[in-house]
């Protein structure tokens, strides 16, 4: 990264925590950022809001002074993508996924210029597995190519990784110590994993050296979701 840019290590426990809003109506992820607000770090605007009004109410999230993840996963060829991180920058976002083709980070990165967004780059969706890879014309290991994703997202200057939190003791050194590791697939003890099937604790994926840790469902859809926030982040702490 450019030496002008700011740091995106977080510094408080909060701050690790993000909150994706996989909901189907503004209002309901408007509801969720009231209850939460002050005990999540960072909120996700996933492709399910952005069909919905997501992308304004971003802006709005962003414009009240909360960090915003757009999770956008950019694919195009090369000008399309720079151009759309151009006007991503002008929304005031925080953190914007890429998909972690080489080509694509560094038009990402040329787009982005010295503003002060980290991109983020998508090195294999953790939904995907090797046989999976190998239907869409893959004939290698997964885990080889997200380390080859990972070398090539540094090498372009991005500003982290989304990846698993089973892989993030590996890529850590392959991403160097300024990039952030971002981890989704995370499940408190005892809560529901859902759909997720390579899962860590909290207090795991921090001990494993993830920097960012993304927690949907055992706080959205919790009874008391600032509660399950608060315990989220004390969970976090502990760890540190
Ligand atoms: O509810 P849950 O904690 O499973 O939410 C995880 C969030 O992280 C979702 O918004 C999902 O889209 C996102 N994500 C993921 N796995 C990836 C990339 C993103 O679960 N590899």
């Amino acid at each position: 990264m450019p030496a002008t840019l700011p740091s995106f290590k977080p510094e408080t426990a909060t701050d690790r925590l993000i909150l994706p809003l996989d909901v189907a109506t503004v209002e309901e992820a408007r509801a969720i950022v009231q209850e939460t607000k002050g005990v999540v770090g960072v909120y996700k605007v996933g492709m399910q809001l952005q069909f919905a009004g997501g992308l304004p109410f971003a802006e709005e999230l962003a414009r009240e002074g909360h960090r915003v993840f757009l999770d956008v996963k950019l694919l195009d060829i090369d000008n399309t993508v720079q151009k759309a991180v151009e006007n991503i920058i002008r929304m005031g976002m925080h953190f914007v996924t890429i998909h972690a083709y080489p080509k694509t980070m560094r038009a990402a990165v040329a787009g982005r210029g010295e503003a002060p967004v980290c991109l983020l780059g998508v090195t294999v969706l953790t939904s995907m597995d090797t046989e999976d890879m190998k239907a869409a014309g893959y004939n290698g290991d997964v885990e080889e190519l997200v380390k080859t994703r990972t070398i090539a997202a540094r090498a372009a200057g991005m500003g982290g990784i989304v990846c698993s939190p089973l892989e993030v003791g590996q890529l850590r050194e392959l991403a160097g110590p300024d990039m952030v590791l971002v981890t989704p697939g995370i499940r408190p003890a005892g809560s529901d994993a859902g759909d997720q099937k390579r899962i860590m604790t909290p207090g795991e994926a921090i001990a494993a050296g993830s920097d960012y840790l993304v927690i949907g469902r055992p706080i959205t859809q919790a009874a008391d979701r600032r509660a399950a926030a608060q315990a989220v982040v004390a969970e976090i702490e502990a760890a540190l």
